[in-house]
Formats: C-alpha cells, structure tokens, sequence
C-alpha cells in the first residue's frame, strides 16, 4: 500500500473538495452556507445531511455520522483510511510520496531487504569466505553438505564486533538494524547482535526473510545454545513455523506435513527425503501455529524428541492441533533420542520408515506413551496416569472413543470400569468448575479494563474543560450551566475549576499571570493546561462532549450510591422503592445522554 505523509493528506484535502466529492453520491442542495441531502449512511425521507464547503466537513443530524472528505469515502466505499487516500489521490492524479512524516519508507518492504541482505553476507561468510571455515566444518561433521547448507541458505555471523553493521549501515538507518535485533547501540559504538554463529535464517510462509537464529558451534560456556532475533515488526516467533515456505511443496505432494523441535532435526529429515518438515523452534506450539499448518493440510505428523520434554510438548501440540481440526498422528523416537540423532545413528530408510509405517494414532500415543509410561501397580502412579488421560479424552475424545480408552484402563490396571466412569464424571464436573472460576477471574480483569479506560475518558474531559474555560471565553456560561450536573473525579481539578469559575463571575480577566497568582503551587502539567494556544475557534461540540463524559460520571456515581444506601436498608421498603426509582432515574439520564451522543440535533456549527 503507497504510503502518505501529513503533508500528502493535507494536499490531498486541498484538491479533493468534499461537496464535488460527495456530490457525485449524494444529490445536494443549497441550504444557506451550506448544502444538504438525504443522507446515504441512515434511512430518511427528510434531509438532516449537511455539507460545509467552507469548512470541508460533513455532518448528519440524524444519525450523527460526520467527518471531513476522507472519512466520507472510507464509509461510502468501505475503505481503510490508506485505501480511502489512495482512492482520492487515484482521482485526483496526486502522486503518494511514499514516505512516513520522517521521510522514511517505514514499512515492511524495507526491513524484508535488511533481512535478505543480511541473509546473503552470513551465507558467504560461511561457505565463500575463510573466516567461516570452523562453522562450515562444524556443520560438515554434523553430516550436512554444502549443497543442503545452500538450500536452507545457512549461514555463518563473523566473531569480529561490527562487520555487518559496517556492510548494512552505507544503505541503511542505524535505527532499524537496531530495530530489527540485528544491532546494537554501547557507549556510541555498533555492535553486530550475531557474532560467531551459524546462522539460520527464519521465513515467512510466503520466503521473505523475517529473523535469524544463531547457535553456537564450540562448545562456548556461558551463553545460550541459540540467540533468535527478537519479536519485530516483521516477526513472532510464536507465529512462524521454520522452513514452511520450502515445504509447502512437498506438503502437496505428500499430503502430510511432518513437524519437528528443531532446526537441524528438519534439516537433516530433508537429507532423508523428508522434505515435508517445518519446526516451531523449540517452544511449545501455538494455536496460531496450529492455524498456520490447517492453511497447507489436514494431516500432521508429529515427530519430537524422544525424550520426557519431547513427549510431554507433543501431548500439548496433539491438543491445538486437534482443536484446529487436524488429522494427527505421532512418531516416536526411541531411547530419547531427537529425530536428527536417529537418522545419523540408523539410518534415512529407517525414519522414512518410521514415517510411513510406524506412527501412533493420537489416541494410541496418549495411552501407549503417557498412560503405560506409569507402573499400573502403584496406586499413585495408576492415579498419575488416570487423571493424564481423562484430561485428554475430556478435552478432545468422542464419547465412543472415551468408553474404547476408559475399558483399556481398567483392564490395564484391574479397576472396575464402573469405578473408573464414576470418576471420569467426577473429573468432568471439577474440570467445568475450575474454568468457570478461571472465566470469572478473566472477565472481572476484563471489566477492570473498561473501568480504566472510563477513568481516563473523565480524566482527560475534565482536562480539556480546563482548557476551554481557561482560553475560550465564550465557553464560560455554558460550562456554569452544567456545573451542577458534572462530577470531576480529581478534587485538584474540582478546585482548580471552581476557582476559575469564582474569576470569572467576579469579572477578573483570567489570563496567565492571573493564574500564576491564584494557583502558585501549578505544577509543570497542570499549567500547560492554561498555557497552551487555541488550536481551532472555539468548538462547542466538543466541550459539548466532555460535559456529557462528566454528567455520565455523575450519573453511574449516583447510582454507584443509592445502590450502597439500598444495602443499608434491606427491610426498608419505602426506601428501597424510593432509591430505586433514583436509580431508574438515573440510568435513564445515562441511556438518554448516550444516544443523545449518536444522534446529535445540534442547529450549531459542526
Ligand atoms: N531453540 C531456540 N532457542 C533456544 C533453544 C532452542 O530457539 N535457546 C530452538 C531451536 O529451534 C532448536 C530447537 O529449539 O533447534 C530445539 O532445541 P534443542 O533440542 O536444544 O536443539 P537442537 O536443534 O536439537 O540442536 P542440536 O542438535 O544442535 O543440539
Ligand atoms: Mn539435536
């Protein structure tokens, strides 16, 4: 999408003049200054659609819809506000500049360059220059030849400090390599973030070059085996499956997709003709990973380490990957071992084999590998595993499939299948109580949110009415009109306003020196309130609205306070009937001043 600057938008507004605009959408007549219709965003027989030549704004008392010429075409034509732009600049022959307000192309097409810039300096590091003979060696001993390093495009980070810096920075702002986790800024001085390395680099589905992950090669102490980039613009790593975008391919051919752990498991699969496998690096697999893989196949085989974090990780997978509806099945790897070892200690035909013949149906791998893993002979352990299966049949297994699995476990551990189904109801009805309470505790969290973003509506109404008393004068009577109806939360403000209010009714200019003298202990913040320059002519409208935030306060207060009266009387009930009424009232006010706010009947300006 073509990229517009502020300046851009204001031309853009310069040629595009709203009522020629409009008007090829909506039949407009003459109304004094301003022309009216029938407004095209509600249903109506009687025009209230005004358009402001003079001020380039529309505005529609009937349903409150208004704005300025971009906002009509993106509602008219249902555009993005960029594709709105593009639309107007298109008509209007204004060419976008392509440029954020900081002069930078800031978007996407330039850090997917960095990347693959970055991508091609490591993998002739590696495989074209000495410097990285030791990693190029390293990965040669690990049975990789340079023809399969080529087709990942593996690479290798240089141990000197800032090589890559000094390549990128002649064509690149120091801020995004920083931005991109590939440099770092000490004391003035660049350093690369990779250094002696090898390097794999991380795509997107569709081959563009999204991050990097380096590992280590001799056995250095005191630093992780892999450094990944960080989160980015252009990367999640929870949201990215390493070597996708080369196996979808294969994925077709083969109509099965293999995942793995780690980057050298899928490499060395792919030198097994496995060229089906991507890898979700190491952390647990997400659900929008497990989306990602329904994209490309229903079918999934699951082949992680062998070991007790490898299985236990792939129990957790087969659940998302049930979830997104996916045909799963496991492979397992003996002794513990992870795929690459097991290729390099039989053989390519044996994991092909593997594959092919050897894998366990979901339900089979939770039984067979998580369930019999236990001695069915120790009454703790039998528990350890009853309840490692019923989570499992609760969360994805069909009641015929829960009674085959339920019957195999009281065989298994010579418990009546009676006693089993009893405590398998026992589990489901805890399990359901456990996420109700998790729910509750997520929706409170929730509302605690709203209440926030409440908090801060009031707080910054009650600063702007500051403002407005301060500047505008012919904002005065109407803010004392309202006085009594509006709640201010910060009694600071309260007071600040009300001494203004006393200013202005004893006739006293309210001007910055005036306030300095009133208010000496002002802080910083608070006098920037007086200070500031009217941006605009008084808008009414908008000190319309922020009286309106302070009225609602006042009401949901009120409410907030009958309702804890009620509580004091319970066996009252001409109170409790007189409160309530109160509090009918006053949820009234609410509702009306809320709709009142969608259908505005100002006969002022707009
Ligand atoms: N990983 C990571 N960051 C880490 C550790 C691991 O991103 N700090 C990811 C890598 O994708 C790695 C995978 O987790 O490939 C599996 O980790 P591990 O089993 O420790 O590494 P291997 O790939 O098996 O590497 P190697 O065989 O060289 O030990
Ligand atoms: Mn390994």
């Amino acid at each position: 999408m073509a990229r517009y600057s502020s300046k851009k938008v204001e031309e853009i507004k310069q040629s595009a003049d709203i009522v020629d605009v409009i008007s090829e959408f909506v039949s407009l007549q003459q109304a004094g200054k301003n022309m009216k219709g029938l407004c095209p965003f509600h249903n109506e027989k009687t025009p209230s659609f005004y358009v402001s030549k003079e001020r380039q704004l529309f505005n529609c008392f009937g349903c409150g819809e208004k704005g300025d010429v971009i906002k009509f075409i993106s509602k008219y034509k249902h555009l993005s506000y960029p594709e709105s732009l593009k639309y107007l600049s298109d008509k209007y022959g204004i060419e976008p500049d392509d440029k954020d307000d900081y002069g930078y192309h800031n978007n996407h097409e330039r850090s997917y360059r960095i990347n693959e810039l970055t991508k091609q300096f490591f993998s002739m590091q590696l495989l074209n220059l000495d410097t990285g003979k030791i990693a190029l060696d390293y990965l040669k001993k690990r049975g990789l030849d340079e023809q399969t390093l080529n087709y990942f495009e593996v690479g290798y980070a240089p141990k000197s400090g800032n090589l890559l810096w000094e390549n990128l920075s002649k064509d690149f702002h120091d801020f995004e390599l920083i931005n991109l986790g590939l440099v770092q800024k000490r004391e003035d001085e660049y350093y690369d973030i990779f250094r002696n390395r090898i390097m794999f680099p991380i795509n997107d589905e569709f081959g563009k070059t999204i991050a990097f992950s380096g590992r280590i090669f001799n056995n250095e102490e005191n630093t992780s085996k892999y450094v990944n980039s960080t989160q980015t613009d252009v990367f999640t790593k929870s949201d990215v499956l390493y070597n996708l975008d080369k196996a979808i391919p294969f994925i077709n051919q083969s109509k099965r997709l293999v995942l793995m752990e780690g980057f050298f498991d899928v490499i060395s699969a792919f030198t097994a003709d496995v060229k089906e496998a991507v890898c979700s690096m190491g952390t647990a697999l997400t659900l929008n990973q497990a989306r990602l893989i329904k994209k490309y196949t229903d079918n999934v085989v699951v082949c992680y380490d062998g070991d007790d974090a490898g299985l236990r990780a792939a129990y957790k997978a087969l659940v998302l990957l049930g979830q997104v509806g996916l045909d799963v099945k496991v492979a397992v790897m003996p002794d513990k071992m992870d795929p690459d070892d097991y290729i390099k200690k039989y053989s390519k035909e044996s994991f092909r084999n593997i594959l092919k013949n050897n894998t366990l149906d979901q339900y089979d791998f939770v039984y067979e590998v998580i369930v019999k893993k236990k001695d069915l002979k120790i009454p703790t352990e039998i528990e350890k595993a009853k309840i490692a299966l019923f989570e499992y049949l609760d969360k994805t297994a069909s009641s015929t499939i829960r009674e085959i699995y339920l019957k195999k476990f009281s065989n298994d551990t010579s418990v009546n299948y009676e006693d089993i189904l009893a405590d398998y109801h026992q589990y489901q009805v805890e399990n359901a109580r456990r996420q109700n309470i998790q729910r509750r505790k997520e929706s409170i969290t929730n509302n605690n949110k709203v209440i926030k973003k409440e908090k801060r509506a009031v707080e910054l109404a009650t600063k702007q009415i500051i403002y407005y008393y301060s500047i505008y004068s012919e904002s005065r009577e109407l803010i004392n009109k309202y006085l009594s109806f509006i709640k201010i939360d910060s009694q600071r403000f309260n007071n600040i306003l009300y001494s203004l209010t006393a200013l202005f009714r004893n006739n006293v200019d309210i001007n910055e020196m005036q306030i300095k003298i009133d208010f000496p202990d002002l802080t910083e913040d608070e006098f920037k309130l007086f200070r500031k320059k009217p941006k605009s002519i008084f808008n009414e409208i908008e000190l319309m609205e922020c009286l309106e935030t302070l009225m609602i306060n006042k009401y949901e207060h009120d409410v907030e306070r009958f309702s804890e009266e009620m509580k004091k009387h319970p066996d009252s009930k001409q109170i409790l009937q007189e409160y309530n009424n109160k509090i009918i009232e006053y949820r009234k006010n609410i509702e009306s001043i809320r709709r009142k706010r969608n259908v505005k009947k100002t006969t002022n300006s707009f």
